[in-house]
């Protein structure tokens, strides 16, 4: 069983202080997640390649970038000189086995991310070539939406995937994820949490990364 990590959403984060919101949580998260929105794909607009570089300039944490687009193969490469560690693109948008290769040819970790009402199915044949796979557990677009349990049943069907075919991909869960809900997503096989209101709406972020893995690791030992 790989170790829990956590990832805080920088989307939920004071973007005219990032630089402060991301040192708060640099000693207990493990990345970061940059929620990447086109106002295509998702009904709104965040940011891209420019404050990833910023973001890259002022902490030593993995950039994990979930792109939010419909022409990610356009900017995968900007995102990869900003500082991009690793790069999630949606299967929703077709071309994966592209977009996969374009990613693994720039160096980035590769992430194939799926929305809540898409099948496993749809994933599936990816699996092997990927790092890791993203289970929204919420419709993209904003942050504070609820947790969507019926997601679940993806991420054991992923978790049943990776043991039996014995990958290395780690399964990622992004939306709504707070205390409440990270044990679930655990006990399911999640090993891999993004949250954002859930650090840094909260009044000592980096506590609150510490409840979130504390509680996730409670869920797994029970
Ligand atoms: C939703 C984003 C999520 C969002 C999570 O479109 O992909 O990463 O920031 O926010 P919370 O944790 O508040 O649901
Ligand atoms: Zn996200």
């Amino acid at each position: 069983m790989p170790p829990l990590s956590i990832a805080p959403s920088i989307l939920a984060a004071d973007f005219a202080h990032l630089a402060d919101a991301v040192a708060l949580v640099a000693d207990t998260a493990d990345l970061l997640h940059v929620d990447v929105m086109d106002g295509h794909f998702v009904p709104n607009l965040s940011i891209g390649p420019p404050v990833v570089k910023a973001l890259h300039s002022v902490t030593d944490l993995p950039l994990d970038c979930h792109l939010m687009m419909t022409n990610p193969g356009e900017y995968l490469e900007a995102f990869r000189q900003a500082g991009a560690h690793s790069c999630t693109v949606h299967v929703e948008i077709g071309d994966t086995a592209e977009l996969i290769k374009q990613m693994r040819d720039l160096g980035l970790g590769v992430g194939l991310a799926l929305n809540p009402d898409c099948r496993f199915d749809a994933v599936k044949p990816f699996m092997a070539d990927i790092d890791m796979l993203l289970v929204m557990s919420v419709f993209p677009g904003f942050g504070g939406q609820s947790f969507i349990a019926d997601v679940l049943t993806t991420v054991e069907a992923a978790r049943d995937l990776v043991a039996v075919q014995g990958l290395p991909t780690v399964i990622q869960v992004d939306g709504g994820i707070d205390t409440a809900t990270i044990g679930a997503a655990a006990a399911a096989g999640a090993t891999n949490f993004v949250a954002g209101t859930a650090v840094f709406g909260q009044a000592n972020p980096s506590e609150a990364v510490t409840a979130l893995r504390n509680t996730a690791n409670a869920a797994l030992a029970a």
